[in-house]
């Protein structure tokens, strides 16, 4: 069976680190099956609604992320959600047969209402409650069966399997019943130990400047107990120490040893690091400044649309008949 790949992130601003080792594995995919790659902004609105000053910039920042990270606009379509209104066509489609009681019971759904309305937003939206019958169509319209997603994913990944399965019973079998995908990936923290979160800025962001960079490492917090350079340290409660273990493993053993037996500074330890980092970082720099030459990304985005325009209208076109539909 021909391997069909969609996945998604909302545009809610510049991504980090963390990001980039997912991304990585969005770009191993493009070597074994057709992908399709989109800036979910509809998504976004689910819960920006009041506030959507951002959208389109965020949009920008996510496309020139995307490319920046090793998505090949000649592999892969590149798109925007809310330029292929087929999406909204088919959830709404969805939205006929689906019962109340599946969007209510995703796990989800009341979790983040609770959490986001003590933050002062009211999502007793129904568009809040769509959120997963959009990503089912999202992800059938282009009959993918091979989903990347983080493990919180997994309820819409059901969800899906399940909406698929109820509209080929209804109507006629024109849905695949799609898997995730998932990679294991390491949890990263915030420079300063707590969980990464643009609220907190403590993010490393893929666009980072070389200075920015070395700037945000020198600020990561260190083992507190470690006051002078003749202290042995203890790593394993270092955030630099977690940031080598991810990015720079071929270092670990000789950091650890270096570190318990001080042997080594901590200002040099982070310099290091930050040399590292921005080497990995260096080939994303050169692509993000060829995407932006010309604004290049925003026609790859019209090709992304094209690409995912065809499947789409093909999806849809079946799946109007199966539904005795025009
Ligand atoms: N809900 C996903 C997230 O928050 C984003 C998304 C929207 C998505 N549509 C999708 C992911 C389709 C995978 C497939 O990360
Ligand atoms: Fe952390 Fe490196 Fe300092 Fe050890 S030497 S405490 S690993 S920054």
């Amino acid at each position: 069976m021909e391997k069909i790949v969609l996945s998604g992130m909302r545009p809610t601003g510049r991504l980090h680190l963390g990001h980039l080792l997912v991304l990585e594995n969005w770009v191993k995919l493009q070597e074994e099956a057709k992908c399709f790659y989109m800036i979910a902004d509809w998504h976004a609105l689910t819960t920006e609604y009041e506030n959507t000053d951002e959208v389109l910039q965020n949009i920008e920042y996510l496309a020139l992320d995307f490319l920046a990270a090793g998505i090949d606009p000649e592999k892969s379509a590149l798109f925007v959600q809310s330029e292929v209104k087929e999406h909204a066509e088919l959830a709404l489609l969805f939205g006929m047969f689906t019962p109340l009681s599946w969007l209510e019971r995703v796990p989800t759904y009341k979790d983040q209402k609770e959490k986001l309305g003590e933050m002062g937003k009211d999502l007793n939206t129904y568009g809040f409650l769509g959120y997963p019958l959009l990503q089912a169509a999202d992800i059938l319209i282009y009959r993918a069966n091979l989903v990347p997603v983080g493990e919180d994913q997994l309820p819409h990944l059901e969800l899906t399997r399940e909406v698929a399965r109820r509209f080929n019973y209804l109507y006629g079998s024109v849905f695949p019943e799609p898997q995730a995908v998932l990679h294991a990936v390491p949890l990263l923290p915030g420079i300063d130990g707590r969980k990464m979160s643009k609220s907190y800025k403590n993010e490393i962001a893929l666009s980072s400047t070389p200075e920015e960079v070395s700037e945000q490492v020198r600020n990561m917090i260190t083992d507190p107990a470690r006051v002078r350079k003749t202290d042995p340290g203890h790593p394993e409660v270092c955030v630099v120490h977690t940031y080598y273990q991810v990015f720079y493993p071929e270092k670990v053993t000789e950091i650890e040893e270096q570190c318990r037996t001080a042997g080594i500074g901590c200002v040099a330890c982070k310099k290091q690091l930050a040399l590292k980092i921005n080497e990995i970082l260096e080939p994303l720099r050169e692509r993000r400044e060829e995407f932006l030459k010309g604004k290049k990304y925003l026609e790859i985005l019209a090709e992304g649309q094209a690409k995912a325009s065809r499947a789409a209208k093909e999806t849809m076109r079946e799946v109007r008949e199966k539904m005795k539909l025009r």
